[in-house]
């Protein structure tokens, strides 16, 4: 007893504790006002259903790190797992007072939280997160609730990754439970015929994407600060970047210097490829043990600050110097992206205005200019790409993409890749070039946000000269008796 008691106290001791996180997070006005967002655009007589993210395993016993699903983070500011929102369109009666939302989150938990984290609780969701309503989600089985009374039960279709955690009210148990109350099909069931026909998994991602897509003030503040940081990581790159250097070692210095300004992740995978592994357009092995001089790397990473991720890419010559073809190549999409990113305003189309007429046109008479394709409507794979996407909460961001409007922050990044084999002269053959920047459509046109890593052909080889402070960082080779001493 007395063992368990002072285990308790620790535990409210370590909950108790200032938590010492940054204080540029997202506040919890932001994620009430996105709520009374999705309500108002939620149709008459509904409710909207969302879920936290599940906790992915790993292997064994270790678990993913885990990330909350973007809507969530969105629409609570919640970071834990196990956890379901509810929106109602109108006020609901309750037994105290009437509530039009209500959140069902992971119990404290003395001893969880000693083996995985602080958790918030009842109270510190109502304190810290300004919620009225807050359940344990232990008692969202019981929870009262007629689903069939609404025209509409708005919620996301479930993907078959959530594991039983065996915890009661854990994600699996939520879910199961709302399958149940809202008449759900179950497995095997044709789904059209059986399902209770209020259920919506469409009018959902609407309301998210055209919330998303356009940023406020305080998501721009946190996307310049990810897109900072990811540009200062290409930057010190380039000036330490020596041949020899393997791929991991690139990702390694990019990873640090994100760390280094208090990011927590990566936003997706970094991708780093010499030669010819840039022309995986997702290559994340990032393997190759020593990058010969004759090569180019393309780098492609994006630091994530406190839920909002940036999309960075340079390619740069491992021995400072662009070589004729690869500068050819290089200029080429600059000269693509550039003029796409002059046309990037209000009213026009990512895809008809600015990839097709502009970036691809451009390409596609270079590459015929240079051999290496014969006509500018040939069919080929050498930009196999779309031009860009939204960035924000998730890398390719919810949002529109039938007109650019002011607030968005979209990627333009048209890219050349020529591998090994391919039907040109060989000269080309291992040249991979994307270069993908970040901007900010505004009432009259757009800002670049990435302009602390240059992209001009010559700006990065002026950068490549100058020292780095890991010029004298040397290790002990693994294996001898050196201690770097
Ligand atoms: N980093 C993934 C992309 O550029 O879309
Ligand atoms: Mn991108
Ligand atoms: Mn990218």
């Amino acid at each position: 007893m007395k063992k368990l008691l002072s285990l308790v106290l620790l535990a409210t001791t370590i909950s108790g504790l200032a938590q010492n996180e940054p204080d540029d997070f997202l506040k919890s006005e932001f994620h009430a006002e996105r709520r009374t967002l999705v309500r108002d655009k939620m149709p008459d007589n509904s409710v909207a259903v969302f879920f936290a993210a599940p906790v992915r395993n790993r292997a064994n016993d270790v678990d993913f790190i885990y990330h909350q699903d973007p809507n969530f983070y969105y629409l609570t500011g919640y970071r834990e797992p196990h956890a379901v929102l509810m929106i109602f369109k109108e006020e609901q009666e309750g037994p105290d007072s009437n509530y039009d939302e209500i959140i069902f989150v992971q119990p404290r938990n003395a001893m969880a939280e000693m083996w995985t984290g602080r958790r918030l609780g009842i109270t510190g969701v109502k304190e810290k997160l300004e919620f009225n309503q807050v359940f344990n989600n232990t008692e969202f089985e019981g929870y009262n609730i007629d689903f069939a009374k609404f025209d509409k039960v708005l919620f996301y279709d479930f993907f078959n990754d959530v594991r039983d955690t065996r915890a009661e009210g854990d994600l699996y148990d939520l879910i199961k439970s709302f399958k149940q109350k809202a008449g759900y099909p179950s497995e095997g069931d044709l789904r059209i015929e059986s399902a209770a026909n209020n259920l919506d998994m469409e009018t959902l991602d609407q309301i998210m994407k055209d919330l998303r897509g356009i940023k406020t003030p305080e998501e721009i503040e946190l996307l310049r600060k990810a897109v900072d940081i990811s540009c200062i990581g290409q930057a010190e790159v380039m000036k330490a970047m020596k041949p020899g250097m393997s791929e991991r070692e690139v990702q390694g210095i990019h990873e640090f210097v994100f760390k280094k300004y208090q990011a927590e992740y990566e936003g997706y995978p970094s991708i780093v490829g010499a030669g010819n592994n840039g022309c995986i357009l997702h290559y994340v092995e990032n393997h190759q043990p020593e990058i010969k001089s004759d090569k180019m790397i393309l780098m492609d990473l994006g630091a994530e600050y406190h839920g909002y991720t940036a999309d960075v890419t340079r390619t740069i010559p491992i021995d400072g110097k662009f070589s004729k073809e690869e500068k050819a190549i290089y200029d080429l999409v600059y000269k693509a992206q550039n003029e796409a990113i002059k046309a990037a305003k209000p009213g026009v189309n990512i895809g008809r205005d600015l990839d097709a007429a502009i970036a691809r046109k451009i390409i596609n008479e270079g590459l015929v200019e240079l051999g290496i394709i014969e006509s500018g409507d040939q069919r080929h794979l050498y930009f196999p790409h779309g031009l860009g996407h939204h960035i924000g909460l998730d890398v390719h961001d919810k949002g529109n993409y039938d007109q650019l409007e002011a607030g968005m922050v979209i990627t333009i990044e048209p890219g050349i890749y020529i591998p090994e084999g391919a039907a040109c002269d060989e000269k080309w053959w291992g040249i991979a070039v994307r270069i993908e920047d970040c901007i900010l459509i505004t009432e009259d046109g757009n800002e670049l946000l990435s302009d602390l890593a240059p992209r001009k052909s010559d700006e990065i080889e002026k950068l490549m000269k100058q020292p780095s402070p890991l010029d004298s960082f040397v290790l002990p080779e693994l294996g001898s008796d050196d201690k770097g001493e």
